[in-house]
């Protein structure tokens, strides 16, 4: 199959990166786990979010708020009355879509083949019909288009309504006393909470930020394109305060610093792009997404926001309680402006994962083969080296081992003695590790090893003792 999607996904099963939720219970929709190596990449890409944020920047500390918070605060955000997608059934197979996915698709449809004045003009008319709520005219459009469902093959659809995102439960043990609380579809809000906490306790002063990495549950009724939209994830985000006035030039500057990042993490310059947002949420007075050129096309990995003093004012409304800022520079209280980053770990997991896969073909005439490779950046690779000992006798194993001991536990390694040599790297290939250090007879002499680099093939003899800093070297970012 030469679908590239299928292939990413059928890659990361076969090793061991995403694994379909529940499986042996035929899975759980828009549910992912991640397997061994898959979660060390993930852990990879978080620390090093984690500490691009808080220690590159002086200004910035982190925090690790809860799922749930006081049903109040969903209220003030905004999400109980407006986190909505509009939805709409066909009635003859009872399948339930995103009515703006399938005008979505539609204008695609238009644009492949070529009728592009057809595309931009449709998603122009459905985005100012969902921004004045006209469902009974989204409804129109979708068949008026002429779209039907893929199973059914049918236009008999019901009408558009809107339906809440927000995952809910109860606290408190019997039912009357239980109150219904939601699982948060951000992690924002329990960094707007706490912001004078932190801004009191960690003594900052205006311009600083706030970090926090962790899940977000979000009721997706259209769960697409594997891990890219998913009902559990999670978000790695950064609330930076700032002086009013003074927040589009920190939004400008922090929309240069992501970008910058993605590409020292190794995504070429051509496979990402800003989309500026023309319509913008309410609480915001500029927005940008940092694209990135999926199998499926250019698609959102990481948003800025100026999202103003929207949220901080909101929770003084509700709570009752100032969420002001007293700065001594210019003597003024106010309630400071809010400039966000925001990006899902697990969309960052899936372009880290598209952006490495490579299958080339290598050697000459009867020698030539398909060689199949991830070619992550060593600072994210699951696993940095793997050990072998050339051959399972003469001590080689025993000297192998020594050396994996002596690095383990500043780096990720794997030993491996079984197989053939080639096999041997053939797999760290398709896990991604960067290096293989080979011990053989020579190295009982004269305590060298032949280091192999993933991407060239090629090999090189360096001594045991220097092992340790060409990998802390070689793997930083
Ligand atoms: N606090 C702002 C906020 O949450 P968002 O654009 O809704 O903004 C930010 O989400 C990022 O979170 C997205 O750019 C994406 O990377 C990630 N994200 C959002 N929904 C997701 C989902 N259902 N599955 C995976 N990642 C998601």
């Amino acid at each position: 199959d030469n679908n590239p999607l299928k292939k990413i996904i059928a890659h990361a099963k076969e090793y061991g990166f995403v694994y379909q939720s529940s499986e042996i219970y035929d899975g759980l929709q828009a549910v992912y786990d991640y397997g061994p190596y898959g979660a060390e990449l993930k852990k990879n890409l978080k620390d090093l979010w984690w500490t691009s944020m808080t220690r590159l920047n002086d200004n910035i500390v982190g925090i690790d708020a809860s799922i749930f918070m006081h049903p109040l605060v969903w209220k003030a955000s905004g999400h109980v009355d407006g986190f909505n997608d509009p939805m709409i059934d066909n009635k003859d197979s009872k399948k339930r879509y995103r009515a703006d996915v399938l005008l979505e698709d539609k204008a695609a449809e238009y644009e492949k083949a070529g009728e592009q004045d057809k595309a931009d003009a449709l998603l122009k008319e459905m985005g100012r019909l969902l921004e004045a709520e006209e469902l009974d005219a989204v409804r129109e459009l979708i068949v008026s288009e002429g779209i039907v469902c893929p199973i059914s093959g049918t236009g008999n659809w019901t009408e558009v309504r809107q339906f809440n995102l927000m995952f809910s439960t109860q606290v408190g043990s019997v039912a009357e006393d239980a109150s219904e609380i939601y699982l948060r579809p951000e992690t924002a809000q329990g960094i707007f909470v706490n912001f004078l906490n932190v801004q009191k306790t960690a003594r900052m002063k205006i311009p600083f930020g706030i970090a926090q990495i962790g899940k977000a549950f979000r009721n997706e009724i259209v769960a697409r394109q594997f891990i890219f939209r998913m009902r559990e994830f999670e978000q790695m985000e950064m609330q930076f305060f700032v002086r009013p006035g003074e927040e589009l030039k920190w939004f400008e500057a922090w929309k240069e610093s992501r970008m910058k990042w993605h590409k020292v993490l190794g995504i070429p310059e051509d496979k990402l792009r800003f989309h500026d947002h023309e319509k913008l949420a309410h609480y915001a007075n500029a927005a940008a997404d940092i694209e990135y050129d999926f199998p499926f096309g250019f698609k959102e990995v990481e948003g800025i926001h100026s999202r103003t003093d929207f949220d901080l004012t909101q929770h003084q409304a509700l709570s009752k309680k100032k969420q002001q800022y007293f700065d001594t520079e210019i003597n003024k209280n106010y309630v400071p402006y809010v400039v966000e980053t925001s990006i899902g770990a697990d969309r960052l997991f899936l372009m880290t994962l598209a952006n490495a896969l490579v299958e080339e073909e290598v050697g000459e005439g009867d020698k030539k083969k398909m060689r199949t490779y991830l070619k992550f950046h060593p600072a994210l690779a699951p696993v940095k080296a793997a050990i072998f000992p050339l051959t399972r006798k003469d001590g080689l194993p025993e000297k192998a081992k020594e050396i994996f001991n002596s690095l383990n536990f500043d780096f990720n390694l794997i030993y491996e003695d079984k197989q053939a040599i080639g096999k041997r790297y053939t797999r760290q290939d398709l896990i991604g590790t960067p290096f293989c250090i080979a011990v053989d007879h020579q190295t009982l002499e004269d305590d060298t090893v032949t280091i192999r680099h993933r991407d060239t093939m090629e090999q090189e003899r360096i001594h045991i003792s220097g092992l340790h800093g060409f990998l802390a070297k070689s793997c930083s970012a």
